[in-house]
């Protein structure tokens, strides 16, 4: 516990403070407090000031139903209106997107040409599609200027978009796809990485194999690969977007109406198609990118997530385009041609803002230490990490080289539930601390709470985050399945015998009341920031058909943050004869039911699994083993416990 109180406190750079939106800590406190005695008018007053309403609310939270919560009641708006249209009058010359390609290729695209191609797009789905208000439209496509305009374009007829991560494989698409129940799917032929093309057309027309929901499927032609059409099925969007209209009403939207799913891994097999509405996710992605980035109007702000992930819906598209920023969008990797592409684009357009992942950041002290000072880097002001607890090496480098100990490092803590961040230092407020994610924001009743009596825990002591009331952008409802919304957001923790929102992270609070976030608490992994359910990984590698049993668990690693470790157990008992040729089957395996983001770094092949006498797999016991720790648990009572020191034989000789 001493890491953590000894912990170096940097405070916000003092030029940067006089002009931020919140300014010092009062400020800070000021809004929490009018927060806590007036909830309901807090967030009345934002949804008033920062939103423009097509029809004004009538009220502002109606708990009646809890946990099925609503926000801004009666009012009407459009996402995509909030996101362009407003921003005409004043900004219409204004680039609401940058877009760099793989290649080097640049784009610039004012808010007036993100207006004409949107509507181009609406009108296209709308009248070659017959896209609607409700329907699902899925969209697995690569990180380019078409995918952003898909997604407003959904938002703009009411659409519910559904975005798979480009790196899911066909099955994981197929999955996603049936469950969304998607009548269109929007892709590209492929796209560009480390300048040689890649396809994802390919995988669309995989997975559609056997699927009956999707009619019709567009093409952005993007790398001019060939690829295979299907009558009356795949269309070309570079050719049916040119007779369109530039110009297609926005759909009045009401405030619960849905804005998109997006699925994401949870302790179970099948990934949760999490739920977010119009009005309440706008607003908080508006606020947070006013308040945690503090992006002013002449500022160029660059998140390289993908836009296949919550950060690119919130934080490259939604978040920015709502407050009428520059975007800056990014095709490539950001280790190629070297680790300094990244400093180079900082260069280039004079970055101000710069957000990414503890993985982007390891990779990029590992392999390019010196590279931030051969460029001119000083526009920067805020940097941004997310996705997963950042190390203390990782977080010294990035302020002092990346951010020449100027720039506030905003540790951001969130997730695919959230919406928007909940626990994040405020650059021109908050004293920071090397990885840890500070306070909750103003508006976010965000508490520790001990499981077993739902009180606060006390310093030092380790709890459950979770949010104590509903805030706007919080989940609405896991698609088609109201009860495991229940189950897997509010059955764990009460507060005053009332249900709170667990997210699912252990936390723990310094002396000063800081929280510092330490992991899942469930059988989730964070491999390089991005979520993978331990089951849904041994759900793949069952179905090779030589795999009697499997455990998959999390074991630290040096780039990504955590691997993924997995022991199996094989029907065939005559041992495994090449190792590496059976860890490359089960990966494919793996690569065919997910995609490469689960291929497993570790597999043991064991003689067994150590389990309880009731048959329970003891977890704990193969995460030890895993990090090469001493096993410390009675191990007398296993079902067979001579299989834990074969086990731990095999994994030292590895
Ligand atoms: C983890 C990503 C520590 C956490 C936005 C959470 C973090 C999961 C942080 C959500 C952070 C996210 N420090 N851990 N700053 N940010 N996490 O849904 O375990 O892809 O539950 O959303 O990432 O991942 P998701």
């Amino acid at each position: 516990m001493s890491e953590i109180q000894t912990k170096p406190v940097f405070k916000p750079n003092k030029e940067f403070a006089k002009t931020a939106r919140i300014k010092n800590m009062c400020e800070y406190q000021a809004l929490q407090d009018e927060a806590m005695e007036n909830y309901e008018g807090f967030w009345g007053r934002y949804a008033e000031e920062k939103l423009d309403w097509m029809e004004p609310f009538n009220e502002v939270l109606d708990e009646s139903n809890f946990p099925f919560v609503k926000w801004f009641n009666g009012g009407k708006l459009n996402v995509a209106s909030q996101c362009i249209d407003r921003h005409l009058e004043s900004r219409k010359n204004k680039a609401a997107i940058i877009f760099e390609g793989d290649r080097g290729d640049k784009q610039i695209i004012t808010y007036l040409e993100l207006y004409y191609q949107v509507n181009k797009f609406a009108n296209l789905l709308k009248e070659d599609f017959g896209v609607k208000k409700g329907d699902r439209v899925v969209i697995y496509m690569p990180m380019i200027p078409e995918a952003a305009f898909a997604m407003l374009a959904c938002a703009r007829l009411g659409a519910i978009h559904s975005i798979v991560f480009g790196g899911f494989s066909a099955e994981a698409l197929r999955d996603r796809i049936e469950d969304a129940e998607a009548k269109v799917v929007i892709t590209a032929d492929g796209a560009f990485r480390k300048t040689k093309p890649y396809m994802l057309k390919p995988v669309v027309d995989a997975a559609l194999e056997g699927c009956e929901v999707v009619e019709k499927v567009l093409v952005v032609e993007r790398n001019n690969e060939d690829v295979e059409w299907v009558a009356g099925r795949d269309y070309s969007y570079n050719e049916l977007i040119k007779d369109k209209s530039a110009v297609c009403e926005a759909e009045p939207m009401d405030a619960e109406d849905p804005l998109f799913l997006l699925y994401t891994s949870g302790s179970t097999g099948k990934p949760k198609g999490v739920q977010h509405n119009s009005a309440g996710y706008i607003l908080w992605a508006q606020m947070t990118m006013e308040w945690v980035f503090d992006v002013k109007e002449n500022d160029t702000y660059w998140c390289t997530a993908d836009i296949g992930w919550i950060t690119g819906h919130t934080y490259i598209v939604y978040g920015p385009l709502a407050m009428g920023a520059t975007t800056v969008m990014f095709e490539g990797v950001i280790t190629y041609p070297d680790a300094g592409r990244p400093w180079k684009m900082v260069e280039e357009y004079k970055i101000n803002q710069f957000y990414t992942a503890p993985t982007a950041i390891r990779v990029l002290h590992k392999t390019g230490e010196d590279e931030p000072k051969k460029y001119d880097i000083s526009s920067l002001k805020v940097l941004g990490t997310v996705g997963e607890p950042i190390d203390p090496p990782a977080w010294k480098w990035y302020y002092e080289e990346v951010g020449q100990s100027k720039c506030a490092i905003v540790d951001t803590y969130w997730q695919t539930e959230t919406g928007g961040h909940i626990v994040s230092p405020l650059p021109g407020a908050t004293p920071i601390k090397p990885a840890c994610a500070t306070l909750p924001l103003p508006g976010i009743m965000g508490e520790i709470l001990d499981p077993e009596t739902g009180k606060k825990v006390g310093v030092n002591e380790k709890g459950y985050m979770c949010v104590t009331r509903p805030w706007p952008s919080m989940i609405r409802g896991v698609w088609g399945d109201p009860e495991r919304f229940i189950k897997s957001y509010f059955g764990d923790v009460k507060k005053d015998d009332k249900a709170v929102y667990f997210t699912g992270d252990g936390a723990i609070y310094d002396e000063d009341g800081y929280i510092t976030i330490t992991g899942r608490t469930d059988d989730v992994i964070n491999v390089s920031g991005h979520r993978m359910g331990t089951a849904e990984v041994e759900a793949a590698i069952k179905k090779h058909w030589n795999v009697a049993e499997v455990a998959v668990v999390g074991k630290p690693h040096e780039i990504k943050g955590e691997g993924i470790f997995a022991y199996v157990v094989l029907k065939s008992d005559n041992g495994v004869a090449d190792e590496i040729e059976e860890m490359k089957i089960i990966n494919s395996h793996i690569k065919q039911e997910i995609g490469n983001i689960a291929v497993c770094d570790d597999i043991v092949f064991a003689p067994g699994l150590p389990k309880t006498r009731s048959g329970k797999i003891m977890r704990r016991i193969l995460r030890s083993i895993a990090k090469g720790e001493e096993i410390t648990q009675d191990i007398s009572t296993l079902e067979d416990p001579s299989v834990v020191e074969k086990i731990e034989t095999m994994v030292k000789s590895k």
